[in-house]
């Protein structure tokens, strides 16, 4: 499918694969995307300038600035510079644009109940409700289009919906009066909504005369040309019988306060100044306080906007506690629209297809355009046959499969990567592409979101990339898969991938519960594929090292691990998608300590820091305490309320007279017959290498150190007994 990109400041369409709905999602073949001219431009304005530039304009946010620095103290100067400059990469390498949209529903995701497929419908979100031939859009942002509104109109119901969530924001009574400030298209909007839903006086005021014209034919009770501002303030008070109005709403997008300060200038006593636009807001302070204006900076389309739990997991709000959610704001508009209460089509200059945006936009930017809505129109034709591409050929050939394609040995292992987010990038492709290059050869990538598929592919160097994961696991010429997605997803890919006889690597943890623990073992248990999970610590060479210094039993073990804050709205922490810390991340020591000792554990205590607040997740500041069948005992510190200088983990191990301590894994101490051994390794080495080097060697059937299956599925059960322990603690 096509969408347009921003690339380093310029629109571009781009063949990207057809995307595939999550569970609360709908997949629309858009029929038409509306353009939000103002916002669009200064946004590829923005994207326009150069690195530094946008850099410094990100140190202007507190929160920025206060980030900026942590990285310059940790990394120094020339890491500080890379990070920056990778951040700023980003900001630009590959944005989607757009975020009102309609089309045809063509597929929905298997929680989906409110929508079928064939449904007209109308979508919002930046991100979401892309110029793009097809979107994934969560049901929250999605809305029904009554039948007798075109799709063309109702592209338009996620920017309508701004100016309507604005004016209820408001709280305009009929017969009230409101000035709107800046008549663009959202303002022309605001303008029919105020005149012909809110029965105000509506008053239109725009340095553009041609524009003023309009607002008035759409129903504005006076237009005035902005010239001198003294001018605009006495037609005003003479209009409003010399009160003021009791809104003004700043629909303008400029650089300058003047629109702001004009808007609190128009204002009767303690009047309603509502801001839409992107303006400056330094406002006159005196006279707020002389007039007691109420000053509302409105976020866009309503209640819900950039709430995850109502935009991604569908939760709505019940309605006698939020009457005017933004899915119900757009349902209203395009209600307005069917009553011809506002009219779209007279806004509308221009419609273009996809393939005339890129030129488009370059005259958007450079200031030429004169247009107020422009939409961008797609043959959703061709996909309401409900028959979509997932997958994007890259640049090389696809791989030949020989005679003796389920052999591995005398050939690199064919890999197909499942995810392919921060950890795979930063950490387990630059090792398959670097170290173990001999040894495998990635054949495909799969991510969620389209645009970022490509970029992953052709980062791994992949033949293809896919946003079906299934079309992995149905390739025969793939011989094992890394599943490196969020945690809710690990369970079912691994199920479907042992029935596809996939050998394979899943990041940790298995499974977030034991339902989910014992479906994974069923399917292992009925086609035993080789299968490891990514419990790397146990490949390290200091805990290999460890192991083999350490035969004699029982053991004292130490396990500190400071963790590092990580706030609740991480998703890690979601207790739905992440499971949270421990299930996250405790299982790695869980299982390292499995690894070390050994056996059975017979008893289990957990202790919980007993404070939640912001700063503190009472569930993040945990001891464990493990006895073990041969009288070992294992305690894991985990905590995330330390100090960031402090290095993150720290294992003690002592059996027989003899100690070893772990420092971060990059040195160890082994403290043996009265003398003191150091190994120090070049770099910290938490094992990934070695895991990925003990995976190959299982796949070529040469001995391997990775361990029976059950055995990490015993790491995955005591961790999710030191979870239920903790739901147990009483104050939790
Ligand atoms: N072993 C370790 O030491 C270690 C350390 C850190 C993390 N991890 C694990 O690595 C995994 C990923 O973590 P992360 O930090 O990289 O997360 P992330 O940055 O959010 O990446 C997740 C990736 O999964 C993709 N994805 C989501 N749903 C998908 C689906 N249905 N089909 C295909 N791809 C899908 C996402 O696609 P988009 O890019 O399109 O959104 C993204 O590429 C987690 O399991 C985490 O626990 C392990």
């Amino acid at each position: 499918m096509k969408q347009l990109i921003v690339e380093s400041g310029r629109v571009v369409v781009k063949e990207l694969p057809d995307p595939t709905p999550d569970i609360y999602e709908v997949v629309v073949a858009n029929a038409y995307s509306a353009v939000s001219i103002g916002t669009e431009r200064s946004m590829l304005l923005n994207a326009k300038r150069g690195w530094l530039s946008k850099i410094l304009d990100m140190l202007k946010n507190e929160e920025m600035r206060s980030k900026a620095f942590e990285t310059l103290k940790r990394k120094g100067l020339i890491g500080a510079y890379r990070t920056w400059k990778q951040l700023s990469q980003s900001i630009d390498g590959g944005m989607p644009l757009g975020y009102s949209s309609a089309g045809y529903v063509i597929s929905i995701g298997k929680g989906v109940r409110e929508f079928d497929v064939g449904d007209r419908v109308a979508c919002a979100g930046a991100g979401y409700a892309s110029h793009a031939e097809l979107i994934a859009v969560p049901v929250n942002l999605v809305v029904k289009v009554p039948d007798s509104v075109d799709l063309l109109e109702a592209s338009f119901a996620a920017i309508g919906s701004i100016a309507l969530h604005a004016l209820r924001l408001s709280q305009v009574q009929p017969g009230e009066s409101v000035a709107i400030i800046g008549t663009g298209l959202i303002g022309l909007i605001a303008v029919q909504l105020a005149k012909n839903v809110f029965n105000a006086k509506t008053i239109a005021i725009d340095i553009d005369s041609e524009k003023i014209e309009l607002a008035k034919k759409l129903g504005a009770d006076k237009g005035i040309a902005l010239n001198s501002e003294k001018d605009v303030i006495n037609e005003v008070i003479e209009v409003t019988s010399g009160v003021g109005v009791d809104v003004a709403i700043v629909a303008a997008t400029t650089k300058s306060s003047k629109p702001v300060n004009l808007g609190l200038k128009l204002l009767r006593d303690r009047g309603k100044l509502v801001v839409i636009g992107d303006v400056p807001i330094n406002v006159n302070r005196e006279l707020m306080y002389k007039k007691e204006a109420a000053l509302i900076v409105s976020r866009s389309y309503g209640p819900g906007r950039y709430d995850e739990v109502y935009e991604v997991k569908g939760i709505d709000y019940p309605i006698g506690y939020v009457r005017w959610t933004l899915k119900r704001n757009m349902q209203s508009f395009l209600e307005f629209i069917k009553e011809r209460k506002i009219s779209l089509k007279s806004l509308i200059s221009k419609v273009i297809t996809i393939g005339e945006a890129p030129s488009f936009y370059e005259e958007l930017i450079s200031g030429r355009s004169k247009y107020i809505g422009v939409a961008i129109s797609y043959d959703e034709s061709k996909y309401l046959s409900g028959a979509l591409n997932h997958k994007v050929q890259l640049s090389k050939p696809e791989v030949q499969v020989s005679s003796t394609a389920k052999n591995i040995v005398g050939r690199r292992i064919r890999l197909g990567i499942i995810g392919a987010g921060s950890f795979i990038n930063n950490v387990i492709l630059p090792t398959l592409l670097n170290d173990l290059k001999d040894l495998y050869e990635i054949v495909a990538v799969s991510t969620k979101h389209p645009q970022h598929c490509i970029k992953a592919g052709k980062r791994a160097g992949a033949y293809y990339c896919t946003t079906d994961y299934r079309e992995i696991l149905n390739d025969e010429k793939i011989d094992a898969v890394i599943i490196a997605t969020p945690h809710n997803t690990h369970a079912e890919i691994v199920v479907e991938a042992i029935k596809a006889g996939k050998a394979i690597f899943v990041e940790k943890p298995l499974a977030l519960n034991e339902e989910e623990l014992e479906k994974v073992y069923e399917a292992y248990k009925n086609n035993p594929v080789p299968i490891t999970v990514d419990f790397n610590r146990r490949f390290s060479p200091l805990t290999l090292k460890a192991k083999e210094e350490f035969s004699s039993k029982p053991i004292y073990g130490i396990y500190r691990v400071n963790a590092g804050f990580l706030p609740l709205v991480h998703w890690v922490q979601d207790p739905e998608v992440g499971g949270g810390r421990i299930l996250g991340e405790v299982c790695h020591f869980v299982d390292f300590f499995n690894y070390i000792v050994g056996g059975r554990v017979v008893e289990l205590s957990v202790e919980a820091m007993p404070v939640d607040n912001v700063n503190i997740v009472a569930k993040d500041n945990i001891a464990v305490v493990m006895k073990w069948n041969d009288s070992s005992i294992t305690s894991i510190h985990y905590f995330a309320i330390g100090s960031t200088e402090l290095p993150k983990e720290y294992v003690e191990l002592h059996s027989s007279g003899s100690s070893i301590v772990i420092e971060d894994f990059i040195r160890m101490n082994i403290y043996r017959e009265g003398a003191k051994r150091t190994i120090k390794l070049k770099n910290q080495d938490k094992g990934h290498r070695n895991h990925l080097l003990e995976f190959a060697k299982l796949l070529r059937g040469e001995k391997s150190k990775i361990p029976p299956f059950e055995e990490y599925v015993y790491s995955m059960k005591i961790t999710f007994e030191i979870e239920k322990k903790l739901r147990n603690l009483a104050r939790l």
